[in-house]
């Protein structure tokens, strides 16, 4: 038989990170999710994942803001592809015109290319890069959001920053295994995330929740249930790997509260009121395979309590999940196997 979706296929050996679906436990650099976001900042889990060395956190710190800076001096020539309507795709676009393959300069160009579409898109001009910033801090000044959610977006892309074999991490080791160089593997790597089964379902979230919110109270039932006649998917919610709530929902979930002074807690609100309802709609139709809250659903709510746009969470991803990518790329290499797998022919 095919396993279409190469469930539990062994492709790789890694240190990076582990995902134990059924326990709902993720370890990120030999750390529980729940223990890293809370005390590592963007560079040390960096430095852990690239460098498998966390003492070179300041390094890291001084390296990024170079990286950011180097990329700087190409959004001027860059402004027509960061004017893609989608962000992804301009990210994409700018990073494949970079060619410095160090880790830290693809970094640091994934986030000020990430920033500068998103400013060009809403008809504003990009704002330069302080490379003495903190990374998430920094991300958020060059998006014009306020510097107060940099912890909140520092937990953030730790959380995202690597998760076992995905499919956008599966992409970067298939093209660091041909021996090609780390900016090939990254861009391809965007190209996986872009997908709304990877990476493109948490603006769909609030969508899902403003539709909702539109109906008034008791909406949630109905438009789940409508979706859900509709063969529609609900964005946020089911995973392959995890059988329990993911536990990046959790980290980020508790991150939102943390910040609840603003106008995200009814928004929080709304948000489990809707989980819960997805979760029970989803149980009844389908007993035997548990679909709970993914990371897209609480990525969703923390970053747009941040101030960071809907049309830009995506780009946002991969300003935390390129450290995981440049990490497999680097042990990809090591290995020197060339990854290629087998098909079966089947005549037309
Ligand atoms: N909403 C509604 N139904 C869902 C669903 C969702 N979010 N996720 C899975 N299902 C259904 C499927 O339609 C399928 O139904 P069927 O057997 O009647 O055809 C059943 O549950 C089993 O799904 P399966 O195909 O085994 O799931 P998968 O492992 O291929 O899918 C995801 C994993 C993440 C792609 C899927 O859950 C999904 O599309 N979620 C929404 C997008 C999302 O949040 N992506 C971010 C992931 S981090």
């Amino acid at each position: 038989m095919v396993n279409d979706g190469l469930e539990g296929v062994v492709v790789a050996e890694t240190r990076l990170s582990d995902v134990d679906g059924a326990a709902g436990r993720l370890v990120i650099a030999g750390q529980d999710v729940e223990a890293l976001a809370k005390e590592a900042t963007f560079e040390r889990a960096f430095a852990m994942l690239v460098h498998d060395d966390p003492g070179r956190e300041r390094v890291v710190r001084r390296t990024l803001g170079e990286g950011r800076l180097a990329a700087w001096e190409l959004v001027s020539e860059l402004k027509g592809v960061l004017a893609l309507p989608n962000g992804m795709d301009s990210l994409r676009a700018a990073i494949a015109r970079t060619s410095d393959s160090r880790p830290e300069a693809i970094a640091g160009a994934t986030s000020v290319f990430a920033a500068a579409a998103s400013r060009v898109r809403a008809g504003l001009a990009p704002i330069a890069p302080h490379p003495s910033r903190g990374h998430a801090e920094d991300t958020l000044a060059m998006l014009g959001a306020a510097t107060t959610g940099a912890s909140a977006l520092d937990a953030y892309l730790v959380t995202v920053s690597d998760h076992g074999m995905n499919a956008s991490t599966f992409a970067a080791r298939v093209i660091a295994s041909t021996g090609s160089d780390m900016v090939s593997a990254v861009v391809g790597a965007i190209g996986a995330l872009k997908g709304p089964l990877h990476g493109g379902a948490p603006g769909p979230v609030l969508d899902m929740l403003d539709a909702i919110e539109a109906r008034g109270a008791g909406g949630a039932t109905a438009w789940i249930t409508e979706q859900l006649d509709a063969k529609r998917r609900i964005m946020g919610m089911g995973h392959r790997v995890y059988r329990v709530r993911d536990p990046r929902a959790a980290v980020l979930e508790a991150q939102v509260r943390a910040l609840r002074e603003g106008p995200c807690g009814a928004r929080l609100e709304l948000a489990r009121e809707v989980e819960q309802v997805a979760q029970r709609e989803l149980e009844r139709r389908h007993p035997d395979r548990p679909l709970r809250a993914n990371v897209e659903f609480y990525t969703a709510i923390l970053l747009e309590a941040i101030g960071v746009p809907r049309d830009t969470f995506t780009p946002i991803f991969a300003v935390g999940r390129v450290a995981g990518w440049c990490a497999h790329f680097n042990e990809q290499q090591r290995t020197g196997r060339l990854i290629r797998p087998s098909s079966r022919y089947v005549r037309a």
